[in-house]
């Protein structure tokens, strides 16, 4: 069928299959330019089929040469009706892999829950024996507790007191005000049980008690920090407290990973456009900025420069992991550059519905978020047939 983008709020309710694999293909290729990096054969992605998850899948496999086991949610096709675009990114990301002769296999379920794990486990155990990098890039709104069955929610709100600044509709380009109410204390707990660290330390428990770690297995997950004008409704907000909290349990597993020399680390990330940030209030518009001065500064960066970089630069440059004071690793540095901030910060002031296509990127914005969706894609012919029913080759 013909396919074409079906917006609804902040998403898209339709994915194109073959704009999801140009995607799929440009990120291989841009990994495959910057050359082999020495690292991980077998990793395992939680949160694999978009967005930074995804990115870390495709570094891993055409970067490291690894083989690769993806877990993520996501809705399959049915006839006249489009998968989720992480779907299509998976089905096209194990058609490359096995062409290179790459292993990869995914797992489609609630990778909070038990039985997913155990499926995991038990797929490990069959086809690698062990996994040396575990990246946990989950981002979810929603978590229903493997231990006790209750089903919490996380909500994106300032601590203290009420958040009232500028945001942007990106679909009409409109600027407003927004404000938003001070989370009380059951929001601020149940956005640490959904995005903290709990279930990271869960997985890992589950891998190093079935003997699933390699000596000196590594594992990573992604967290943020950004501008002061983001803070109160980011990083001192609830979901901040939830990255707090991811941030702390990266020691706890190292501690636990002591036996076999393993270690945890959290990857300090750039914003960029995900199905994720493109809920959170606000986040719109300092993105647009941002956009717009990085690429004029020359040091823009998408999912897949960002990891390669991390891979690169970070984790596989040969010597001990460069970390903040508090142990985490920054790929956050150009986007934090004191340069960048300043000028984003003038543009802040400044910005209306009038001006923001010409101070800021909101054209950039629109085409990073019709991409996450497979829509926009030079080299695809969106006006011809296709088919929507394209299958994940390992998933039955
Ligand atoms: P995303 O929405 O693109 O990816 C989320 C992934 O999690 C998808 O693979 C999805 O299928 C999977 N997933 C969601 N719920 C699941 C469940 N219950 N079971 C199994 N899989 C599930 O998100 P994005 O932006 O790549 O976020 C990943 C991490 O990176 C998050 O921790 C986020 O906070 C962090 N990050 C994001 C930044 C951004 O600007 N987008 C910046 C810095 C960090
Ligand atoms: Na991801």
């Amino acid at each position: 069928m013909i396919i074409e983008p079906r917006m609804r709020g902040f998403i898209c309710l339709t994915a194109h299959p073959d704009g999801c694999a140009q995607n799929i293909k440009n990120q291989i290729d841009y990994v495959k330019s910057k050359g082999k990096i020495e690292g991980a054969k077998r990793v395992l992605v939680i949160g694999a089929s978009t967005g930074f998850g995804l990115a870390s899948r495709i570094t891993s496999a055409f970067g490291c040469d690894a083989a690769t086991i993806g877990v993520f949610f996501e809705k399959a096709p049915a006839p006249g009706k489009t998968a989720t675009p992480g779907w299509y990114n998976s089905a096209a990301f194990e058609k490359e892999a096995h062409q290179v002769g790459l292993y990869a296999k995914s797992i489609n379920g609630d990778a909070f829950s038990d039985e997913i794990k155990q499926q995991t486990l038990d797929l490990i155990n069959a086809d690698l024996g062990q996994i040396d990098l575990v990246i946990y890039s989950l981002a979810s709104p929603v978590r229903l507790h493997p231990k006790t069955g209750v089903l919490h929610r996380s909500v994106l709100k300032p601590i203290g007191q009420t958040f009232t600044n500028k945001t942007v509709d990106f679909h009409t380009g409109n600027v407003t005000q927004v404000s938003i109410e001070p989370a009380n204390q059951d929001d601020i707990d149940n956005t640490v049980v959904v995005m903290g660290g709990e279930d990271w330390a869960m997985w890992m428990d589950a891998l190093a008690e079935a003997n699933l770690l390699a000596e000196g297995a590594t594992t990573l997950a992604y967290s943020y920090i950004g501008p002061s004008v983001t803070e109160a409704v980011y990083r001192k907000g609830t979901i901040g407290r939830a990255k707090d909290d991811l941030e702390a349990t990266a020691f706890k597993i190292t501690e636990k990973l002591s036996a076999l020399n393993g270690k945890a680390y959290v990857s300090v990330n750039k914003a960029l456009v995900t199905q994720a940030s493109s809920a959170i209030p606000v986040i719109p518009l300092y993105i647009s900025l941002l956009y717009k001065i990085m690429k004029a500064e020359g040091i823009h960066e998408g999912c897949i420069e960002q990891i390669q970089r991390l891979y690169s630069d970070r984790l596989y440059q040969g010597n001990e992991i460069p970390t903040d004071e508090q142990g985490r690793i920054r790929i956050d540095d150009w986007e934090m550059r004191e340069d960048v901030q300043s000028q984003i910060a003038a543009l802040w002031v400044e910005s209306t519905t009038e001006n923001l296509t010409a101070i800021g990127d909101l054209a950039g914005y629109k085409q990073d978020f019709l991409n996450l969706f497979g829509f926009g894609f030079d080299g695809v012919d969106y006006l011809k047939d296709s088919d929507e029913m394209v299958l994940i080759p390992s998933i039955k």
